[in-house]
């Protein structure tokens, strides 16, 4: 097997950033350079006050450690594949907007250009990793086109080694990894690719947590995992539907269901439903995937969990306007979180922007904030959301705000969209002090004290939870 010693990471996003600069920061004997051809966003990378693009606990610390000694970030794209062995693909792989299969199946047109890229530039052997995560058999397009278009004697290995890490834990995640899955060609070229690339694992993770396979039980893998963790909150939602119907609480559903060890107690929390680029876009991959295959139930299957998800978004701003005597017209809504969970400033597919998107057709005045998310990417967000709306007929009713205070000033209505921690620690005496009233707070994330709330004079609405 090649013993690696330069890696390049084509695309330096959420996943391609933080896990290369922890491949750099744990392997210093290991060249690592980023690069990716959206100039602003490798300037924030090199920024000299380390003003990254992305905000991920300990992701500074490592990039400090490791910048200019083995880690790099450029746009010469073309220079780090050929000095490379190494290449990890780790673009976009978006859910496509129009074409065949829009609305569901992968763009992997972000994939296929960097293919062509390395193909085009490449004048050694090279091992090309798949990090991004594509639909099953992916691995063999590459191929095919790398063949096609290289250079005499140039042989190209290609692997599949999805990345795993959560946004907001990424570093964590990327330090300590549940297991690392690297698939390849079950032939004696495969294995070998995949020894050195386990090898660069091997210098901080366990080997027994790195796990070999097959490239297809790689590439399905992945989608595997996101669609099942989604499930799983599909399926406490839909439970939590049942408490509020029923005086159950989901929180102790949740807890009694999750003691059993089968089960398992992580990620039973309800919300006012995922977001994240990747469990829609996984799964609705899933399901694309499972109807070129003519599998319809298996396709019938997996969609029902994005629905389920569609339907408590809708079902939680249903809620605040009904229990706000069934209209919203013209009152102010203070919207407590933008990202789409907590320790993150990603904003993608956040419930909370179709909450506001519900609260602004019902024409209220909605105030939002968030502790971490960029005021422009918020009306980037909302006018993608509330198409034809020019941004200012959309500020008229919706203002961004500084803090928790400011976006309860006058408010008839607080919803919690996010479990920001800072939103346990508020004052909320002085918040109702601010608010109109019959004041009321919708706890889409069960993350306050409902009791302590309706002593200050509060009217409480937690997800999952039932009147008793
Ligand atoms: P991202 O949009 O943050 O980053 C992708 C980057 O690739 C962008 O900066 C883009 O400019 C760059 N790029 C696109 N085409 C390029 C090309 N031809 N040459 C150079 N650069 C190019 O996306 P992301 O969130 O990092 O996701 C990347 C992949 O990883 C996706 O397939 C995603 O499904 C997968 N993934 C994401 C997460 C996550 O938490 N975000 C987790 C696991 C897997
Ligand atoms: C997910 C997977 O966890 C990760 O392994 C994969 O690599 C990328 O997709 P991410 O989307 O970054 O990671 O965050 P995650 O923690 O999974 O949360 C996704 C969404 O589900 C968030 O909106 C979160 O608030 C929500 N969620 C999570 C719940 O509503 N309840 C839970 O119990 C857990």
């Amino acid at each position: 097997p090649v013993k690696v010693s330069k890696i390049c990471c084509i695309g330096a996003g959420y996943v391609g950033g933080p896990t290369c600069a922890v491949i750099a920061l744990k392997c210093p004997h290991i060249q690592v350079t980023i690069v990716d051809l959206n100039q602003a966003r490798v300037d924030a990378w090199n920024s000299p006050d380390f003003k990254l693009p992305i905000y991920e606990p300990g992701l500074e610390d490592v990039v400090r450690q490791a910048r200019g000694r083995n880690l790099f970030f450029s746009t010469n794209v073309d220079k780090a594949i050929l000095e490379a062995d190494l290449i990890f693909v780790s673009v976009n792989t978006p859910t496509k907007k129009s074409g065949v299969g829009a609305g569901f199946a992968a763009d992997l047109n972000y994939v296929e250009l960097a293919t062509r890229r390395i193909a085009a530039v490449a004048e050694s052997n090279k091992i090309v990793v798949e990090k991004s995560t594509v639909p099953c058999r992916t691995a063999e397009s590459m191929r095919t086109i790398l063949e096609a278009n290289s250079k005499p004697n140039c042989r190209f290995d290609i692997l599949s080694n999805p990345e795993f890490l959560a946004e907001g834990t990424a570093i964590a995640d990327l330090f300590s990894p549940d297991r690392v899955l690297i698939g390849s060609l079950q032939t004696s070229e495969g294995l070998d690719a995949s020894k050195s690339l386990a090898d660069v694992y091997a210098n901080w993770v366990p080997t027994e947590r790195i796990l070999t396979v097959g490239l297809w039980s790689s590439e399905l893998s992945k989608l595997a995992a996101n669609a099942m963790l989604a499930q799983r909150i599909s399926s406490v939602n839909a439970l939590s539907a049942i408490c509020e119907a029923t005086g159950a609480n989901i929180d102790e559903v949740a807890h009694a269901v999750g003691f059993d060890s089968r089960i398992g107690p992580k990620f039973l929390r309800a919300s006012v439903g995922f977001g994240g680029s990747c469990f829609q876009k996984d799964i609705l991959n899933l399901v694309y995937l499972s109807e070129s295959l003519h599998l319809p139930e298996v396709a019938a299957y997996w969609r029902q969990v994005v629905e389920m998800n569609e339907y408590q978004k809708r079902r939680f701003a249903k809620t605040v306007v009904d229990t706000l005597f069934k209209t919203i017209t013209g009152k102010r809504i203070a919207v407590l979180g933008f990202a789409f969970k907590a320790d993150t400033g990603d904003t993608r597919e956040s419930a909370s922007i179709t909450l506001i998107k519900d609260f602004y057709a019902e024409k209220a005045l909605v105030r939002v904030y968030d502790p971490q998310v960029e005021h422009e990417q918020i009306w980037m967000d909302l006018t993608e959301a509330i198409p034809g709306t020019p941004v200012d007929s959309i500020k008229k009713q919706v203002t961004l705000c500084p803090s928790v205070l400011e976006a309860c000033e006058g408010a008839e209505a607080v919803v919690i969209a996010t479990e920001w921690k800072e939103f346990k620690e508020v004052d909320w005496a002085q918040v109702y002090s601010k608010m109109e009233k019959p004041a009321f707070v919708f706890d889409g994330r069960m993350i306050l004290d409902a009791d302590a709330l309706t002593k200050i004079g509060f009217k409480v609405t937690t997800i999952g939870r039932g009147s008793v």
